[in-house]
């Protein structure tokens, strides 16, 4: 098992990475310190390792809520689902909710931990890849607004994330993909070494190869949580892991949550970036190619879906928490490794690209 630390003084956490995490008691003892205890899960996440974890809660009252699965759940009205339950077993303030499932049963369970009487103790045990390298790691929480994603949510770090690898041996294949678009980020934004190490490893990623996969979620979580540590709030640097997210948030939003994967319109975003980035002279067309292709090769779309047009797109993006005094700002990209801070750009260059962000990939 490796730790890691979010160092952020007195709300500092680790991270633990490694095989059959869930089966250890010692890890759940050390963060918590109640009796009572809930744990938020989804119908898919449930039935595989729902009974593992409650075994080793053993001596405590746990309760659970199980939502249906799918982005669209990740609402207010899931939200109140979980307070009902808190608040109809009298659920105290020092009682702990356990998030177990992916970025959506994450965000959504740890918006409720931080609202639940102000804040109760939550421990995040991500399911997903992309949730092991990204949503469960920094303390942003949230849940959709039919206007915006992620619109209503608060800052609140979890007391420990558990990111169990061998959670990941029964997520499917699209999702696995999904999540290889937020560890390609890190490379993107400030890691180039690491992108040139996943340009050799796609293929032992997609194939699951677990000393590759074990890496990667190492070295993510470890730029996360450096970004983190630097800048909690995002007044600044943390911006940067919202590359490609406005872009994608629009498809997220325009298509209707849930028809294309978070990660999926993360990795279209971040060609659009791209092709923006070049539009500005930061970028050449080779690095455009460069990056295009590793998506491509980790089985992601790198195209806007034909049903958003770029007015549509320019609306969607309009509401995005980047945005001051509503004007529009985006995260791009100096050169592969180094992300901007969000600029504002010239609205004839994002036409350009949002009406033809074609890549030639050879
Ligand atoms: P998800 O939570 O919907 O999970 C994807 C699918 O995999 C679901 O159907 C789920 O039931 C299933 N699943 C999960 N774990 C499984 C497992 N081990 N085996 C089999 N199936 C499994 O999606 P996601 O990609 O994990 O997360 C996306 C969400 O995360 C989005 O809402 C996004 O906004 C959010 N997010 C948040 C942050 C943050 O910093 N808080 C960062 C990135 C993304
Ligand atoms: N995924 C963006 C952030 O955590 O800031």
């Amino acid at each position: 098992m490796k730790t890691l630390i979010v160092s952020l003084g007195q709300r500092s956490y680790p991270i633990y990475i490694g095989p059959n995490l869930i089966g250890q008691a010692d890890l759940f003892d050390r963060h918590i310190h109640s009796s009572q205890v809930m744990v938020v899960a989804n119908e898919t996440v449930a039935p595989l390792y729902l009974d593992r974890v409650i075994a080793k809660l053993e001596g405590r009252q746990v309760a659970t809520v199980i939502l249906p699965d799918g982005e669209s759940l990740k609402t207010m009205a899931s939200a109140m689902q979980i307070f009902d339950e808190l608040l109809r077993l009298k659920f105290s303030r020092n009682a702990t909710l356990i998030a177990l499932g992916g970025g959506v049963i994450g965000d959504l369970a740890g918006f409720a931990a931080a609202c639940y009487q102000r804040g109760i103790p939550f421990i995040q045990i991500p399911t997903t890849l992309l949730a092991q390298v990204d949503s469960s790691v920094g303390g942003k929480t949230a849940v959709n607004h039919p206007l915006g994603k992620n619109m209503i949510g608060a800052f609140y770090q979890p007391q420990c994330v558990l990111a169990d690898t061998t959670l990941l041996n029964t997520l499917p294949d699209r999702e696995l993909c999904a999540g290889l678009a937020e560890v390609i980020k890190y490379g993107l934004i400030r890691d180039p070494e690491f992108f040139c190490w996943l340009e050799g490893k796609i293929e032992a990623l997609l194939s699951r190869d677990a000393e590759a996969l074990s890496y990667a979620i190492e070295r993510s979580c470890a730029n996360k949580a450096e970004v983190v540590a630097a800048d909690e709030r995002e007044n600044g640097e943390r911006a940067t892991l919202n590359l490609g997210h406005t872009f994608g948030h629009a498809i997220e939003t325009g298509l209707g949550y849930g028809a294309i994967l978070h990660g999926e319109a993360v990795a279209v975003g971040m060609c659009q970036a791209a092709d923006l980035s070049r539009r500005l002279g930061w970028l050449n067309d080779a690095d455009v190619a460069r990056i295009a292709r590793l998506l491509k090769q980790a089985r992601l779309p790198i195209t806007p879906p034909a049903e958003l047009d770029a007015e549509q797109f320019l609306e969607l993006m309009a509401v995005d928490k980047k945005n001051v005094d509503g004007k529009l700002r985006l995260i791009l990209l100096e050169k592969i490794g180094k992300a901007t801070l969000p600029i504002s750009v010239d609205v004839s260059l994002l036409k350009a690209t949002l009406d033809d962000s074609v890549f030639n990939i050879k």
